[in-house]
């Protein structure tokens, strides 16, 4: 064989390392460690399902402010005390959060089975993807192996999580900070396919949306007065909920970017998608072609999994999910 060139031997150097960091995590991690790890995860995320579908919305939707607010460390799982407001209790968490008492419940039960072992940021991982494949979207292989954080501050989630009312280039910006691209991004947002919101993250666009029209021209009228009933101008009642893709809310279709190309997205950054014509052609091609929408989402759902995750001797295993050691 001739000498290899040293710019190759960089670049397969370089490929190397690239390659440790992609393999911080391993699917399988728990086979021999806890070998019933994931089955137990599934089966709880299963009765939480039975007993309320929208649970596998928050699940999913917990994940995602896992990973987005200081890395996948299940850091949003923390309780606040007397001397710290954690994340779960920020606006962007509280009240709409939901789906901790299956992590609760996953975590007594792999902590008599195998104690000490298990991370709660990777029960988390393996709830999102169990909601996933329980509403009808590809399951997909969890790479595992994540330490949990002991940080967890509800100031941490303004910056990191986007809002309702970010237009398109907010959200490109917000996406690809946590190294997305623009595709991925659209592909992940069809995540509003399931679950529901409360009006307050939609309700100016019904009754204040800028200084010279009171409701947004780009939302179906027929369907903002439906919204109308249900989320009164005057209300204070903070529970009332909408679905947010409404034919079908606990199902991981295609619904969501339907609704988007039919003026019924829920949100201003749902609809935003349509501004740009870029994303608003991903929009219509995951419109039409549902599997490969559903397999985009399972490769972005793993790739959001490993946002700055803590592996190694780092962070640590939380007993209770609820509270640092
Ligand atoms: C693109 C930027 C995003 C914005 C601005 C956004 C915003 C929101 C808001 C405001 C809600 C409703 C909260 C409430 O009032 O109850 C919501 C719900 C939800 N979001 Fe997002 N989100 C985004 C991206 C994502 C991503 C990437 C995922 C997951 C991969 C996701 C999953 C969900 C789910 C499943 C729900 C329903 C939760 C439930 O029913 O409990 N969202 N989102
Ligand atoms: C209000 O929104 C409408 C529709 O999007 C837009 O045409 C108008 O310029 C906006 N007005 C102000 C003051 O922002």
């Amino acid at each position: 064989m001739k000498a290899t060139s040293p710019l190759l031997v960089a670049l397969a150097l370089l490929l190397l390392a690239f390659q440790t960091v992609e393999s911080q995590l391993q699917v399988g991690f728990y086979r021999n460690k806890c070998p019933l790890a994931e089955f137990i995860v599934k089966d709880e995320v299963r009765k939480g399902f039975i007993r309320d579908r929208g649970i596998a919305a928050g699940l999913v939707r917990m994940h995602f402010h896992d990973c987005f607010v200081r890395g996948c460390d299940g850091s949003v799982l923390i309780d606040s005390t007397a001397s710290n407001t954690a994340e779960k209790d920020s606006p962007a968490n509280n009240p709409s959060l939901r789906g901790f008492e299956v992590i609760d419940n996953a975590k007594a039960r792999l902590e008599s089975a195998c104690q000490g072992v298990v991370s709660c940021a990777d029960i988390l991982a393996f709830a999102a993807r169990d909601s996933v494949e329980i509403t009808g979207g590809l399951s997909y292989a969890v790479p595992a192996g994540r330490r949990d954080g002991r940080v967890s501050l509800a100031s941490e989630t303004l910056t990191n999580l986007p809002p309702p009312f970010f237009n398109v280039d907010q959200l490109t910006q917000g996406f690809a900070n946590k190294g997305f691209t623009q595709d991925e991004m659209v592909t992940l947002s069809g995540a509003h396919t399931i679950g529901r919101s409360h009006c307050g993250s939609f309700s100016n666009r019904l009754y204040s949306f800028n200084a010279t029209v009171s409701q947004d021209p780009s939302l179906d009228p027929r369907y903002a007065a439906l919204l109308k009933q249900r989320c009164p101008q005057n209300s204070n009642d903070q529970s009332l909920v909408v679905p947010m893709n409404p034919s079908s809310p606990t199902v991981t279709d295609v619904g969501y970017y339907l609704d988007v190309l039919a003026n019924r997205g829920l949100f201003s950054s749902d609809q935003a998608l349509l501004t740009s014509t870029a994303t608003a052609s991903q929009v219509v091609q995951n419109a039409r072609n549902p599997f490969l929408w559903k397999r985009k989402f399972a490769a972005a759902m793993v790739k959001m999994g490993n946002l700055d995750v803590l592996v190694g001797t780092d962070g640590e295993i939380r007993t209770n999910c609820r509270v640092i050691n």
